[in-house]
């Protein structure tokens, strides 16, 4: 059976400031259900941002990317897990809708980190989640950036950071639409591929380097996509939104 677009698509809040995010929110939640809080926005406003997203009734992305010593991931992911419970409590009683989750969505860990410290983030998440009583997020690690775009085994690279992810219990990976489908057929469809770099045709590339279509990534087994600024920055996000989802939907996944 075919997905929903909706289910696919994430939006990026990449915005400096609260105000722009929640204006962005109130712009997209018509069309877009998944929201991704990265380092800039939670930096800038902190947990206050994550709230009024679950309050909005929409599921978060946190990708703050973990990359530490083992003790210190485990408890970030901790508190991290943690959000998701307080994040119904917030807004006024009557403002509030019902949550697509209970709890975050998705977290990224840096898969550089290494085995103790994937595997700790992974028992940290499940045990927080159990004790405060919300799901678990999905836990997935990024395999390689777009800074690291220089060397030219990328493919393998993608592939042995994946097969540790997977070995300490993670979700899935965030990688390109151009290992998405390696990384479909080395795991089957029980691993979530998250693809950034997306670009509609016609679209500037910005720093992104290895960038595909929105349709080219779903057709290669990318199971969310993670699109930024050709949404944030057109001069009509709605719309901009909403031919992805039309694109999403002409592809046979
Ligand atoms: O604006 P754009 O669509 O390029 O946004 C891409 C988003 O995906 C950014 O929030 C960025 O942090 C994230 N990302 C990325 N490349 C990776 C991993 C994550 O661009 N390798």
């Amino acid at each position: 059976m075919k997905t929903d677009p909706k289910d696919k698509l994430i939006v990026a809040l990449d915005v400096p400031t609260f105000e722009e995010a929640r204006q962005l929110v109130d712009i997209l939640k018509g069309a877009v259900d998944i929201f991704k809080i990265g380092s800039q926005l939670f930096t800038a406003c902190g947990p206050v941002v994550v709230r009024h997203v679950l309050a909005n009734g929409k599921k978060v992305f946190l990708d703050l990317k973990y990359h530490d010593i083992p003790h210190t991931v485990a408890n970030a992911v901790a508190a991290a897990v943690s959000l998701g419970q307080l994040g119904h409590d917030v807004l006024a009683p009557g403002k509030k809708q019902k949550s697509l989750t209970n709890g975050l969505f998705m977290l990224t860990v840096h898969t550089l980190g290494g085995e103790e410290m994937l595997e700790q983030a992974v028992a940290s998440a499940t045990q927080t989640a159990q004790d405060i009583g919300v799901t678990k997020p999905f836990i997935l690690g990024i395999t390689v950036l777009t800074s690291e775009e220089k060397k030219n085994n990328i493919h393998s690279i993608v592939l042995e950071r994946a097969h540790l992810a997977k070995k300490c219990g993670l979700d899935g990976v965030v990688a390109s639409s151009q290992e998405a489908s390696i990384l479909r057929q080395e795991f089957g469809s029980d691993f979530i591929v998250v693809t950034p770099g997306i670009r509609p045709s016609g679209k500037e590339a910005g720093d992104q380097k290895r960038i595909t279509t929105p349709a080219e990534a779903i057709n290669n087994g990318s199971d969310y996509l993670v699109i930024g600024r050709p949404i944030v920055e057109d001069k009509d996000p709605l719309q901009a939104a909403k031919n992805i989802l039309q694109e999403i939907k002409q592809t046979n996944r």
